[in-house]
């Protein structure tokens, strides 16, 4: 598309398909896509593809075949015999898939002889929850937590009419296997409410622009929509007429969209209605969604970020980590088949490091999906270099009890909170498309190497890379998460940001406040007590080993020491240092590591576009400046809090 970059479907990674002679068999609307995609490389490239039955077979490089009849199925065999790669899959999905795994391959798939290789993801449902609003909300923005600019969906108060784009980034999402979008905010402000019925006929148009990429389209929705749409006097969810309310709202939908995902729920939420209003629990409210959805086969994503955002500060002993498990273990095995419990990955929300959210182990009777967050809200809001990667593979294979990870309980789905927006670059910083792809292949296969997935990224976003491309993105993107850990959040603090925008350091930003997330440094010491002895039991939300481990100082790992417990100022790290020198060692090494970062992208100028050199150079000025200042505010608090001086006598 002109004028957008075309991250990692570049024409180039098309070449070895589209210099040879290809054979397509079957039929379907996917199976349609499987021949546009091929053809277009064709006609850039040379080469020539044929439908179904084109003269002398055996002339053929390579075969798409589809042997079943359904779009349903997802797998694909992948194989090279007689001079002849041949893809096979049951379902056009899965051809689809087949396509982009050849042109993973490159001249590879092309090369000798191997045998046909299954390839299936493990978690069906691999989903981006897009925040963004129809219309531009006056604190928000259009997109809530965007960074890439407006939305790709939402234009002028509408679905976007020319629907080019929308298109484009539902190849995009297939090229890494992406199957399930929702369109609006979990936030649904009054306009986006109007989705679900009476503007229904726009989400029609986008999920029509998604579709031939066999992505699905979701929709979030307010719990309270039988009174703010219907005029009902109210939603309570055990109540015959709300009930037929939903019915009727949910045939609508099917009416206008006959494959609809479902629905994503945030309800008691940060202001918003939900069941509670009504002495309903949870599982009453996804049930009655359930309930409606369940004739035409949708599916209702309930997110269990339910917490008291009206805490008071200075009680110690409620503790907003505890509360995703205390709703909703109660309700395990009350769950419709259909209604999905969405999990964000930690217990708090989105924090640069925080343990496994210990209600992902508490369910074994309910489908949970869990929600990463692919937008950079804490993680330096796209301005600032984090590949999220190595974070998201510790999160996905994190072993949560007998030996299962939280990869395989996602048994609902993978979800994150896309970074995209209108944005040229799709993701406002290049190297953030880094972020979504890698989402994409971990929800495929979460327990893939996050390196690996690196390397591919790098090969198809830039097509043959010099060796010291390769080299040189490696080194900037590889360990930033963990740089940006060290120069904004030490062993497990989060929240140390400012409030609203959440961008930028401010130590006490949210500690004297009503949200929960506190960091409890005084001149002693820092960190949450959330043991079971003398805390506030968060730590026994865990099965074994994790609630031991937790537990005491002793085998608490310290990169989420100051999560689970409060300690002095001089307590000793296994690593072998105070906390106080850890504080003032990593905050130097970080603004060092972004330092070198930078020289190593301003190495790489004439090996990248010049668009695309450029916008990561200026935002490397950005991510410096702010660096220093978490630097210089991080370490100035803790020394005026601690009085000890750095044991390397540096400047604070
Ligand atoms: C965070 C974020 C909000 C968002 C919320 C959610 O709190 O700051 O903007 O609405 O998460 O996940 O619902």
């Amino acid at each position: 598309m002109r004028g957008v970059d075309p991250a990692w479907l570049p024409d180039g990674v098309f070449r070895p398909i589209g210099t040879r002679r290809t054979l397509i068999r079957g039929s379907g609307p996917l199976v349609d896509t499987v021949h546009t995609e091929v053809a277009g490389a064709c006609a850039r490239f040379g080469g020539r593809v044929d439908l179904d039955a084109g003269p002398g077979g055996a002339a053929y490089d390579l075969a798409l075949e589809l042997t079943g009849d359904g779009d349903g199925s997802e797998a694909f065999t992948c194989g090279r015999a007689d001079g002849r790669t041949t893809v096979t899959a049951s379902g056009g999905r899965g051809l689809l898939y087949g396509l982009f795994h050849v042109v993973r391959l490159g001249e590879a798939a092309f090369q000798g002889a191997y045998p046909p290789e299954l390839f299936r993801p493990r978690v069906a449902l691999r989903m981006l929850d897009h925040w963004d609003n129809v219309a531009v909300h006056p604190v928000m923005g259009q997109v809530e937590r965007g960074y890439a600019g407006g939305s790709l969906f939402w234009q002028d108060g509408r679905a976007r009419g020319d629907l080019e784009r929308v298109r484009a980034y539902g190849r995009l999402l297939a090229a890494c296997g992406i199957n399930a979008v929702a369109v609006n905010n979990v936030n649904v402000h009054a306009t986006e409410a109007r989705l679900l019925t009476d503007r229904i006929g726009e989400v029609a148009e986008i999920a029509g622009a998604l579709r031939p990429y066999g992505i699905r389209t979701h929709l979030s929705v307010t719990f309270a929509a039988p009174v703010v749409l219907g005029g009902l006097a109210s939603a309570d969810p055990l109540d015959a007429e709300v009930r037929a309310w939903w019915a009727r709202a949910v045939a609508g939908v099917y009416a206008a969209i006959p494959d609809f995902g479902g629905f994503v729920v945030k309800a008691d939420s940060e202001g918003q209605p939900g069941p509670f209003a009504y002495g309903r629990t949870h599982a009453d409210g996804a049930n009655m969604l359930a309930a409606a959805l369940e004739p035409h086969g949708g599916t209702v994503h309930w997110r269990a970020f339910v917490y008291d955002h009206r805490q008071d500060w200075r009680d110690r002993t409620t503790d907003r980590a505890r509360a995703a498990y205390d709703h909703f273990v109660p309700l395990d095995g009350e769950f419709a088949d259909n209604a999905v419990l969405q999990i964000k990955h930690g217990p708090l929300d989105f924090q640069v490091r925080e343990p496994v959210s210990p209600l992902i182990g508490a369910m074994p009777g309910t489908r949970l999906a869990v929600e990463l967050q692919a937008t950079q809200e804490y993680t330096g809001q796209q301005r600032h270099v984090c590949w999220l990667g190595p974070m998201w593979s510790e999160v996905l294979r994190f072993p949560v009890e007998q030996g299962s990870s939280v990869g395989e309980l996602a048994r609902g789905g993978l979800v994150a909170v896309s970074n995209v927006g209108d944005d040229p670059f799709w993701t406002g910083h290049p190297l953030a498309q880094a972020n979504l792809y890698t989402f994409g292949r971990l929800a495929w296969q979460p327990d893939a190497d996050p390196a690996a997935v690196l390397d591919e990224w790098i090969r198809l976003t830039f097509p043959d890379p010099p060796e010291p491309l390769t080299d040189g993105l490696h080194a900037v993107l590889d360990g930033s998460w963990r740089t940006y850990e060290k120069y904004t959040a030490p062993l497990g603090v989060g929240f140390m940001v400012q409030p609203g925008h959440h961008y930028g350091p401010s130590v006490d930003g949210y500690e004297y406040s009503p949200w929960g997330t506190y960091h409890f440094a005084d001149r002693d010491g820092l960190g949450v007590d959330r043991s079971r002895a003398t805390g506030t039991g968060y730590a026994g939300q865990y099965g074994k080993p994790w609630s031991e481990v937790y537990e005491s100082t002793d085998t608490c790992p310290d990169e989420l020491l100051l999560f689970f417990h409060h300690v002095s100022y001089g307590h000793m790290l296994h690593s072998g240092t105070t906390v106080i020198q850890h504080i003032y060692d990593t905050h130097f090494e970080g603004v060092e590591e972004v330092e070198a970062a930078r020289e190593v992208w301003a190495s790489l100028a004439g090996l990248v576009d010049p668009a695309r050199h450029a916008r990561v150079a200026e935002l490397f000025e950005e991510q410096l400046r702010s660096a220093r200042e978490w630097r210089d505010q991080i370490n100035s608090y803790f020394f005026r809090k601690s009085g000890v001086p750095d044991a390397h006598g540096r400047r604070i």
